[in-house]
C-alpha cells in the first residue's frame, strides 16, 4: 500500500515510531524547523492539548486560523474544523493527523438534501453552526459558533426569517434565548444527546454544593438544569471566575483537563451519559493521537484540501460571522 493510499483507507499513516525518541521535544524540533503551528481543541487528548500553541473553542480557533503566519497548520480537532481553516488560510497547507476524525453533527446534515429543505424557505437567510462540511457552509448567508449563535441571530433585523442547521438542540436554545421562531434542521451530536437526566439528577443529589454546566448542543431537559450554559471557552472561564468548588460537566469530557489546570483547588465531575460509561468522550475527537501527530507534522500529511470553488463561497458566511464577533467584541 502507498503512503496515499494508507490514508485512505486508514486516515492515517501508520509507520513504526523509534521508541526512544521524546515524541514532545520531536515534535517542537520539527514545529520550529517547518514553521508549523499547533491548533487544538478542547476535546483532544491532554498530551495534544499541552503540546499545542493554541487551544480553544470553534471561534477561537477559526481565528487563529486566519490570522497565523505559520506555513503549515496542524490541526488537532476533527475534520470539519481543519476545513474552516483551510477556507480562511487557502495559501497554507492544513493537516489533520486522522483524517477520518469526522463529526455525527456534521453527517447528519448531507449538503444535497440540505438545499432541497431550503428550496422551501426562499425567503429566509441560513445559519449554519461551524459543525458542518465546508459545502454546507458554501450553502449559508452567516456561519456561527457556540459562542456567538445568539448574538448572531440578535444582529439580524427582529421580522428575518432564518433557517438554523445543523443542531436541533442548539437551535432550539437560541430560539429561546433571542424569542425568535426559527426553522430547524433535525440534526443532533451523538456525544452532547446521550447525557441522562436520571444519572445527572442523582449526581446532583450527591453534590449539593456543585454547580451543574452544560454545552448548548445538549438537549433542553440537560440544559434547564444547568446553572450555565455555554461554548467550550465559555465553561472554562466559568468555572475559573465563579467560586464553586465542585462542578458537574456536561460536555465532551476533554475541556476537564484545562479546568483542572486552570483551577487545581477545585474537583471536576464528567455528567455521566445514558450507557454505563463514567464520562462522555468523542470518538470522532479521539481518532488523533501525540503518535499520529508526531506522523503528521514529520510527513506532512494528511492533508486536507477542498477545491478553489468551495474555498471562495464557504468563505464568506465564515468572514460575516467573524466580522459581527469582532464587532461585537467576541
Ligand atoms: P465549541 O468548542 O465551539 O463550544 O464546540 C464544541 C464542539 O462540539 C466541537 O465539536
Ligand atoms: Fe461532532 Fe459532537 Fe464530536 Fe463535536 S463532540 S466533533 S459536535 S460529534
Amino acid at each position: 500500500m502507498d503512503v496515499l493510499e494508507e490514508i485512505n483507507v486508514k486516515g492515517y499513516i501508520d509507520e513504526p515510531i523509534d521508541p526512544d525518541i521524546d515524541l514532545f521535544d520531536e515534535i517542537d524540533r520539527l514545529k520550529k524547523e517547518k514553521n508549523a503551528i499547533i491548533l487544538a481543541h478542547y476535546y483532544q487528548d491532554p498530551d495534544i492539548q499541552d503540546i499545542a500553541d493554541y487551544i480553544g473553542d470553534s471561534l477561537g480557533l477559526s481565528q487563529q486560523a486566519a490570522k497565523t503566519d505559520a506555513d503549515i497548520i496542524v490541526f488537532a480537532g476533527v475534520h470539519f474544523m481543519a476545513e474552516t481553516a483551510k477556507i480562511l488560510s487557502p495559501d497554507k497547507k492544513v493537516l489533520l493527523p486522522d483524517v477520518k476524525a469526522g463529526c455525527s453533527l456534521s453527517d447528519s446534515c448531507p449538503p444535497h438534501l440540505f438545499a432541497k429543505f431550503k428550496e422551501r424557505y426562499p425567503d429566509h437567510l441560513v445559519i449554519t453552526y461551524v459543525n458542518c462540511t465546508a459545502e454546507l457552509k458554501a450553502l449559508s448567508d452567516i456561519v456561527c459558533t457556540s459562542s456567538n449563535a445568539v448574538q448572531i441571530v440578535e444582529s439580524l433585523p427582529k421580522d428575518q426569517k432564518i433557517i438554523f442547521g445543523p443542531d436541533k438542540n442548539l437551535g432550539a436554545y437560541v430560539a429561546k434565548k433571542t424569542g425568535r421562531d426559527l426553522v430547524l434542521w433535525n440534526g443532533a451530536c451523538m456525544v452532547h444527546e446521550i447525557f441522562s437526566q436520571q444519572r445527572i439528577i442523582k449526581l446532583k443529589e450527591r453534590h449539593p454544593e456543585a454547580k451543574f454546566i452544560a454545552h448548548p448542543e445538549c438537549e433542553e431537559s440537560i440544559l434547564k438544569m444547568a446553572d450555565y450554559i455555554g461554548s467550550t471557552t465559555g465553561l472554562l472561564k466559568y468555572t475559573i471566575n465563579n467560586p464553586a468548588k465542585e462542578f458537574i460537566v456536561a460536555t465532551e469530557s476533554g475541556i476537564i483537563h484545562q479546568m483542572e489546570k486552570s483551577n487545581p483547588d477545585k474537583v471536576f465531575i464528567p455528567a455521566p451519559p445514558t450507557n454505563t460509561c463514567a464520562c462522555n468522550d468523542c470518538p470522532h475527537m479521539k481518532r488523533n493521537t501525540l503518535e499520529k501527530l508526531y506522523l503528521c507534522i514529520k510527513n506532512e500529511l494528511p492533508e486536507v484540501t477542498l477545491p478553489a470553488d468551495t474555498i471562495a463561497r464557504a468563505r464568506k458566511p465564515i468572514e460575516r460571522m467573524l466580522e459581527i464577533s469582532a464587532k461585537l467584541g467576541l
